[in-house]
């Protein structure tokens, strides 16, 4: 047993230092506990991002052109149902007629509480990874084209629009304006105030928010034209095998009163509430990942290495500013020697003369 552990001592490939020239310091002991700490405060970050994992996002461009996209809206305009026309129309020059699959049921127009109403709704933060993974209850609405009670004051519209994943453009504005129908909506009965509680591209998640969500204008102006300009980006969020495919967009607002012709008493131009929108060709994928064990393992070797290197480094660095300071001799001071090192008898042959 005993020449077991003699051979193993030989075999030893770690030069020692002897015991009689190793030297204690108060310096070394606390800069020894700094390193533990670091090094225990990096492990803890790094085993708490190992099993929380990290978001990933990243920007591809998008091949796929759906055509099986919709538009989702659920909101209320103040005009009765009857004078209200509906349509979206694209550049591939298809033409969805909205009123079909769309709901118009009439109404008493309010604006419900915490809604934004005259806001630029120009801010738009992407939603989180987690709360989209709470929030995104798929719905749908109940069966379109319905309508019921359309001489009432305002009108609530809701469902939803299939249309082709390309530039286009729904629209709302008065019967006869812009196109030609038998009722002409009379200019005194226009009024394009309204509040959205849901407009969003793709499929129905409706907890997640959108910019145009709880928002609405109010005017005075029955010649009103609101513009909405979306640019929409396909999104795909990705949670534990988990995949939310959505839609976000950014919006710029454009608005203005549209004036009537002076000889003709005719208005010079289409009142309505407009709801641009443009498909970006790239999809922003944002998912959470995990880095592989080994990876993580060889990851915190290398830290820990890193930071064994540096802390010696810095010590030393310390020890050196310390003499150029004040000098070795303070320098040395709460050293204490194992008695017999030669340095030590050297040290106090110096003392001595
Ligand atoms: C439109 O209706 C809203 C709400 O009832 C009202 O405040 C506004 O003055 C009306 N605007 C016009 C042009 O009649």
């Amino acid at each position: 047993m005993s020449s077991l552990s003699k051979r193993v001592k030989t075999f030893d490939a770690f030069p020692k230092v002897d015991p009689q020239h190793q030297v204690r310091s108060e310096r070394g002991g606390l800069s020894t506990l700094l390193t533990y700490f670091f090094g225990l405060l990096i492990l803890w970050v790094e085993v708490g991002g190992f099993i929380g994992g990290y978001v990933d996002r990243q920007f591809e461009v998008d091949r796929v052109v759906r055509s099986d996209l919709s538009i989702n809206v659920d909101m209320i305009v103040a005009m009765p149902c009857e004078f209200i026309h509906t349509n979206v129309e694209d550049i591939t020059r298809d033409r969805f007629l909205a009123g079909e699959t769309l709901n118009f049921e009439g109404i008493h127009f309010f604006i419900p509480q915490n809604f934004k109403i005259n806001n630029p709704n120009d801010f738009h933060e992407t939603p989180d990874l987690d709360e989209v993974m709470q929030e995104s209850l798929r719905a749908e609405f109940r069966q379109g084209g319905q309508r019921i009670n359309e001489g009432a004051p305002a009108c609530h519209i809701f469902g939803s629009i299939p249309v082709n994943q390309v530039k286009g453009d729904f629209r709302i504005t008065g019967k006869g304006f812009g196109y030609s129908d038998r009722l002409h909506v009379p200019l005194a009965a226009l009024n394009f105030t309204h509040v959205i509680q849901e407009f969003s591209y793709g499929e129905f998640f409706p907890f997640l928010n959108n910019p145009l969500d709880a928002t609405g204008k109010v005017t005075e102006e029955k010649l009103q034209a609101y513009i909405y300009n979306a640019q929409v980006v396909p999104t795909l969020y990705e949670k534990l095998g988990l995949e939310v495919d959505t839609n976000q967009y950014s919006l710029t607002e454009n608005h203005h009163v549209i004036k009537l012709d002076e000889i003709s008493n005719r208005p010079q131009g289409v009142p309505g509430i407009y709801f641009r929108y443009e498909f970006e060709p790239i999809k922003l994928t944002i998912r959470e990942k995990r880095i592989p064990f080994f990876q993580f393992v060889a990851r915190l070797g290398t830290i820990c290495g890193g930071l064994l290197v540096a802390a010696g480094y810095l010590f030393k660095l310390y020890e050196k500013l310390l003499v150029l300071l004040f000098g070795r001799k303070y320098a040395e001071r709460g050293k204490e020697k194992k008695d017999g090192g030669i340095l030590n008898q050297g040290i106090l042959k110096m003392t001595d003369e």
